[in-house]
């Protein structure tokens, strides 16, 4: 039987910190909203493509895993904001990583797509057509918000994630996943335009979120409890046997709400959504890193992760953890930080969405 093991990680955040203080001055909004309804402090704003955030990740992923990139057999990029369609950017990420014998896919369910292309990705070096798969989320969701939708822009966050699987005869890895989507739920979180419709033959593209917070709420609670029950089961465990609990970062509220739907000791729970805000589909990798950085994951834990997002789609896995618990390894590629502030990165927005910053 083979089975698909974690082997290496790494994480990209960009340098520019947006903090709730920073956010006000350009959005009608307060600190103390954002922080009660949220748990989001700050947020960091990208001023390089997801493709570029996706690959430093990657290479500190391989870095981490002590492998060369002409050892992967495919590279998934899950991300909603990719730089370019066609040609999609997993294929700039493999030629970047010179990634010479890989297959390079693009896959977008918006928040859940890094936890969709781990659990493929597993199937597919379980079912013995591949050995080796990098999966990356990444998101530059900073150009998709409209500052004058107080309710969705103050939410997400930029960033990228990356993990390496590769075989292996001992039961590590995903031991149990679903991925699923919530029926007849498209129009609770939606942003026209950002695909291949006549209106954007017509204008700059400039993009707006649309966005029922309360509508996606109560079908994220339900739908990331029942795939997380659904998980348990299928692998025979019950909650107490999970060791870390790591959920998608959307809000801290929903965090509470399905841990304790699920009955799991909040010291088990990893939150990163204080620092970052919701980085969409990078938000499980990153956290994933920083439960390392921060010694949280000890060789051998049950780690259940949960997510959901746009379409609505969602999921759920169980992770079985090796004995590597190393930090996130530097490598000698970087990204030079940005130089200026949020209104010399968001200029154009701020100019198109008609915003004084005060
Ligand atoms: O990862 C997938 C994407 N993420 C999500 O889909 C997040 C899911 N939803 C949520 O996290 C929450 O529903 C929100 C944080 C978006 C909103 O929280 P809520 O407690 O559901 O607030 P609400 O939408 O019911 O709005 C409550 C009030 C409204 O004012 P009134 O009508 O009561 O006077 C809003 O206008 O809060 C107001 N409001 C704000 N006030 C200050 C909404 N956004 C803001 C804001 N600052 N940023």
């Amino acid at each position: 039987m083979n089975y698909a093991k974690f082997v290496g990680w790494g994480r990209y955040l960009p340098s520019l910190v947006v903090r709730n203080k920073d956010l006000v001055r350009f959005v009608d909004t307060t600190d103390d909203w954002i922080l009660s309804r949220t748990g989001i402090k700050e947020r960091r704003y990208s001023h390089v493509s997801t493709g570029e955030m996706g690959w430093l990740s990657a290479e500190r992923a391989l870095a981490c895993a002590g492998m060369l990139a002409s050892d992967l057999d495919v590279i998934v990029l899950g991300s909603t904001t990719p730089n370019e369609v066609c040609p999609n950017t997993a294929s700039a990420i493999k030629n970047k990583l010179r990634a010479n014998s890989a297959a390079a896919i693009d896959l977008n369910s918006a928040c859940t797509s890094w936890l969709y292309g781990v659990a493929m990705i597993s199937d597919m070096i379980k079912a013995g057509s591949i050995e080796t798969g990098m999966v990356i989320g990444a998101e530059r969701l900073s150009l998709g918000l409209d500052w004058n939708k107080r309710e969705s822009c103050c939410l997400f966050g930029d960033g990228a994630g990356a993990v390496i699987l590769t075989k292996s005869h001992t039961e590590l890895g995903f031991i149990a996943s679903r991925i699923s989507c919530v029926p007849d739920s498209r129009e609770f979180l939606a942003i026209p335009k950002w695909g291949i419709q006549p209106a954007v033959h017509t204008n700059d593209l400039h993009l707006s979120m649309n966005f029922d917070g309360a509508a996606i709420f109560k079908r994220a609670v339900k739908s990331m409890s029942l795939d997380c029950q659904f998980v348990l089961d299928r692998a025979g465990l019950t909650i107490a046997d999970v060791d870390i609990f790591i959920p998608h970062q959307a809000n801290i509220r929903i965090i509470n709400a399905v841990g304790s739907k699920l009955g799991i000791d909040p010291s088990k729970t990893v939150v990163t959504i204080d620092k970052f805000g919701n980085t969409s589909a990078a938000s499980i990798p990153i956290s994933l890193c920083e439960a390392l950085k921060g010694d949280v994951i000890k060789g051998g834990d049950t780690i259940l992760i949960a997510s959901f997002g746009a379409g609505l789609s969602c999921g759920a896995a169980l992770l079985k953890w090796g004995t590597s618990t190393k930090n996130t390894v530097d490598t000698h590629f970087s990204i030079p930080p940005f130089q200026g502030d949020v209104r010399d990165l968001l200029a154009d927005s701020f100019s198109y969405h008609g915003i004084n910053y005060n």
